[in-house]
């Protein structure tokens, strides 16, 4: 098994070359079943290569004397490229990889874990899936630009401290805006509590492949780690990876593998898989290359960038000061916007009327752009640096805003666990009267996907009123059954009047 073999994505064109057959599903028949403008859009190999498990000649491959795997060799090798000592591909984003961690961590009896309160909503969405309890750690928060970055060391011990029978710590490294935790500190204090590291690298899968990058949360010690190469390495849309790490407290691979079956289809795509193995030989074999010269051309963007009146590129010296930042990571660039009078969601709009361009996320401070591994970031920064002039020309230059958005410092009173709040009696209320109540579904701006409110949350009038200016900023909310969030569901008035702990504690165990 060599880097540069791609076995599974090999099988799969070998066995669509051979024009088999199909008496089997998916139904459009390797495309000429299919809808003509659909057939049109995707093309013949997309429906060609696009076929059910437990084929022969692609998940089964007969040698001369032996039976071959090509997904598990191809598994193997990014297991090797990654550093773990075991990888699953995932058909269903990291978002299926945060639900099979909350799940895997469930498996020996847990209850409470320690969460980042900024974890991506599919975690919530595996602490209810799997009845666990978080003990929130907030990380730092820079007041400035109005954004959360890296739990500290610090913070996770205190934490540790203070919920001694937590079976596990959940962090997210790298940040939506490109700060890298420590997390060989993380790591360090994890351990030293007996728990595991689990890492939310959704944001990192380019890191072990650079010279001069941030160390990989897997190198750094992390115990089991989720990762999307589909955000920056090229796979397709969906595809994701779970890493084991080398040295795991507590945590096997046949939990792991039980887990991930909880939450997995019986028809995972064959499209995805196969990226997965062609961004991992990309950047196996040409990311050394690849990312040296990105990380020259996005210095030369931030600094053109910063010539334009009113933006600033926040870079790796921005953020070194930042307790908890260990790194950043350069294939992303956050454009500070404060000094233009402007939000951050006025110059996405501008830049999308203007020049029809799409960036990653709008805040009220920042607008954040995502580099793909091999893009011609010159190109790219061709048509970017004019649109970002003639926005600049439509804004009316006024003085420097403050942060007015800036995430809360305090956490929410958790007044029951997410899953006691997503499974109880609820109730829609008008937000204004909300006050007070609890929270019976989470608020998630989208992106980044960090939640506003999380179920069993106690809503306060600063939460609500962030709520309602998300809302207002345009970004799609996720979770809210109103994403205008004139209403907000809560926890009907009986069902926090009878709430009895201790029942509670029985009917999750
Ligand atoms: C930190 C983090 N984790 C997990 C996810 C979910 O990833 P996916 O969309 O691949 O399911 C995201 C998505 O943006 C994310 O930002």
């Amino acid at each position: 098994m060599t880097d540069d073999d791609a076995p599974y994505l090999r099988a799969l064109t070998r066995f669509a070359g051979r024009e088999p057959g199909r008496l089997t599903v998916p139904g459009h028949k390797g495309g000429t079943a299919a809808d003509g403008e659909q057939r049109l859009a995707l093309g013949p190999a997309a429906h060609a290569l696009d076929v059910p498990t437990l084929i022969d000649g692609v998940d089964v491959v007969r040698g001369d004397d032996d039976v071959l795997d090509p997904l598990a060799h191809a598994e193997a090798l990014a297991a090797r490229a990654w550093g773990a000592t075991r990888t699953w591909f995932l058909t269903g984003g990291a978002s299926q990889g945060n639900l099979a961690a909350c799940l895997a961590i469930a498996q020996g009896g847990a209850r409470r874990v320690v969460v980042q309160r900024t974890a991506h909503g599919s975690t919530i969405d595996g602490l209810i899936v799997a009845g666990l309890e978080p003990v929130f750690v907030a990380p730092e928060v820079d007041e400035r630009l109005g954004i959360a970055h890296c739990v500290t060391p610090a913070s996770l011990d205190r934490a540790l401290r203070d919920a001694p029978d937590a079976a596990a710590a959940f962090v997210v490294s790298p940040t939506y805006f490109g700060a890298v935790a420590d997390v060989a500190g993380l790591a360090a204090v994890a351990h030293v509590h007996g728990v595991p590291l689990i890492v939310d690298e959704a944001w990192g899968a380019h890191l072990p492949f650079g010279d001069g990058l941030p160390e990989a949360a897997l190198a750094a010690g992390a115990d089991l780690v989720v990762c999307s190469p589909h955000k920056h390495l090229g796979s397709l849309t969906g595809s994701a990876l779970l890493h084991l790490g080398r040295d795991v407290r507590g945590l096997d691979e046949e939990r792991v593998a039980r887990a991930l079956r909880l939450v997995s289809s019986t028809s995972p795509s064959s499209l995805l898989r196969a990226s997965l193995d062609g961004a991992r030989r990309r950047a196996v074999c040409h990311g050394p290359a690849l990312l040296a010269d990105m990380q020259r051309a996005l210095t030369d963007l931030r600094a053109r960038i910063a010539w334009i009146p009113g933006l600033r590129a926040v870079d790796g010296a921005a953020l070194a000061a930042v307790p908890g930042v260990a790194g950043h990571d350069p294939l992303r660039l956050v454009v500070d916007v404060r000094d233009s009078g402007a939000t951050g969601h006025a110059w996405g709009r501008l830049l999308r009327e203007l020049a029809d361009i799409e960036v990653e996320l709008c805040d009220e401070h920042v607008i954040v752009a995502v580099f793909g591994l091999g893009e011609d970031v010159a190109q790219t920064g061709a048509r970017l640096l004019p649109a970002l002039a003639r926005a600049r020309s439509r804004i009316a230059h006024r003085p420097r805003r403050g942060a007015t958005s800036s995430p809360p410092r305090a956490t929410p009173r958790l007044v029951r666990t997410p899953r006691e709040a997503f499974l109880g009696a609820r109730e829609p209320v008008a937000i204004a009267d909300a006050v007070g109540r609890v929270a019976a579904e989470p608020v998630i701006p989208y992106p980044p996907g960090i939640p506003l409110v999380l179920p069993g949350e106690e809503l306060d009038a600063l939460v609500l009123a962030r709520c309602r200016a998300a809302a207002r900023s345009g970004v799609a909310i996720r979770g809210a059954s109103d994403p205008s969030l004139r209403t907000i569901v809560v926890l009907a008035e009986d069902e926090v009047a009878h709430h009895d702990p201790a029942a509670a504690a029985v009917a999750l165990a």
